[in-house]
């Protein structure tokens, strides 16, 4: 496990710091729906302001395509954040320009400034070195917090790290060493549950993962796609047709590899995705034309539960039915009641999985939700990260 540069490393005393944040977070007509992103941030900026730091907080937020989109704006966080710390956050509307400067220079030990979303310049994207060189103006140090970001080759992931004495802060670093502990020493047996709707996002992971579990369960639509695969029968279920190959071939590769590989048995079925639907159960190879298997069935979590009871150690990604539906979520909610149960080490790989663990208050209840969708994938996928790399010493 390589190991990162952390706070303790650095000489933070009075310090001004660039500190990058991953704040993209759910906003529904203009209210964030789920703080969680902010929330974890808090451990990095108390230990900042421990040290009389002035901090200067920088995000994403959404997709904005290098220009300013007035909904994704941050200014609605800074909120949010000043009640988390109990402490006034200062925001300011854009990230780079004379007024920021000016504003970071006068900047104090014990003040934060939020800086406006670094996507509305398209030089943040682009790693452009002039952004970067900009950005690390602002500040003396920069401590990357962005996990869920660290998998982008952008400038305030990147770029800014190369200008500036560095490091990883508490939460990039405590889910650095917990997912590369699951890739690297995980307590055995080792079991994945890999869900979610599509093969195709997640074809690296599963590929790294087949060499390090001992059991891997498919579920979600991707299940209907191994399973077709493999010759069954899945009616109208949602089948991604040009990954049938990649499928097959990485079930061929657990199973010779002498992997417990676990697809589903029975599921729930109905006609279409919604809450009034009328809904029965089926067993494999049953599901009747016009029909889509929306959920596992009640057998299928029986299985999934004697892994999860055998195992040490549990990752999963993906929910197991189409559980943004609470009629189809029933699967997803047992797996998550038998891991809460197990004395195994439980971790959840962000995304979709950590919003349905959340939605269910169930949050609290494992060992480890990482804040990072992709990024987490990307890291269980073995693959190097362009923020992991900058932090490492
Ligand atoms: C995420 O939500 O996964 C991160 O914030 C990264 O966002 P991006 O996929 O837009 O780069």
């Amino acid at each position: 496990m390589g190991k990162l540069i952390n706070l303790d490393n650095l000489n933070l005393a009075n310090k001004k710091v660039f500190l990058r944040v991953d704040f993209n977070v759910p906003i529904v007509n203009g209210e964030v729906t789920d703080e969680l992103r902010i929330q974890a941030a808090e451990p990095t900026i108390r230990y900042l302001l421990d040290k009389d730091c002035a901090i200067i907080l920088a995000s994403h937020l959404g997709r904005p395509e290098g220009k300013p989109v007035e909904s994704l704006s941050l200014k609605p966080i800074a909120g949010i954040l000043s009640e988390i710390l109990d402490r006034r956050v200062d925001f300011i509307d854009d990230c780079i320009g004379e007024k920021v400067q000016k504003k970071t220079d006068e900047l104090i030990g014990g003040e934060i400034l939020l800086l406006e979303n670094l996507r509305f310049h398209a030089g943040e994207e682009a790693n452009d070195p002039k952004f970067a060189r900009q950005l690390a103006n602002l500040a003396q140090i920069y401590v990357d917090d962005a996990f869920a970001a660290i998998h982008r080759n952008h400038a305030s992931i990147v770029g800014v790290a190369q200008l500036l004495p560095h490091a990883a802060g508490k939460l990039v670093e405590e889910e650095y060493q917990t997912l590369t502990k699951l890739l690297e020493d995980p307590p055995k047996p080792f079991s994945a549950v890999i869900g979610g709707a599509k093969v195709s996002t997640k074809i690296d992971v599963l590929d790294n993962l087949i060499d390090k579990v001992d059991s891997l369960v498919i579920g979600g639509a991707m299940a209907n796609t191994f399973l077709t695969s493999l010759g069954h029968n899945m009616a109208d279920s949602v089948v991604e047709q040009d990954c049938l190959t990649q499928a097959k071939e990485i079930y061929q590769k657990a199973v010779s590899g002498g992997l417990e590989v676990i697809l589903p048995s029975d599921f729930l079925v109905a006609k279409e995705i919604s809450q009034n639907v009328d809904t029965h159960l089926a067993e494999l190879d049953e599901i009747k034309p016009g029909e889509k298997a929306l959920d596992l069935g009640p057998k299928s979590s029986q299985q999934i539960a004697k892994v999860v009871d055998k195992s040490h150690s549990i990752f999963w990604n993906g929910t197991l039915g189409y559980a943004e539906i609470a009629k189809f979520a029933t699967a997803s909610l047992d797996l998550a009641h038998v891991m809460i149960a197990s004395e195994a080490e439980t971790v959840i790989g962000g995304g979709d999985t950590a919003a349905f663990v959340d939605q269910y208050n169930l949050h609290s209840k494992f060992g480890f939700v990482s804040t990072g969708g992709g990024a987490s994938l990307e890291l269980l996928a073995g693959k190097k990260l362009p923020g992991i790399e900058m932090l490492k010493s």
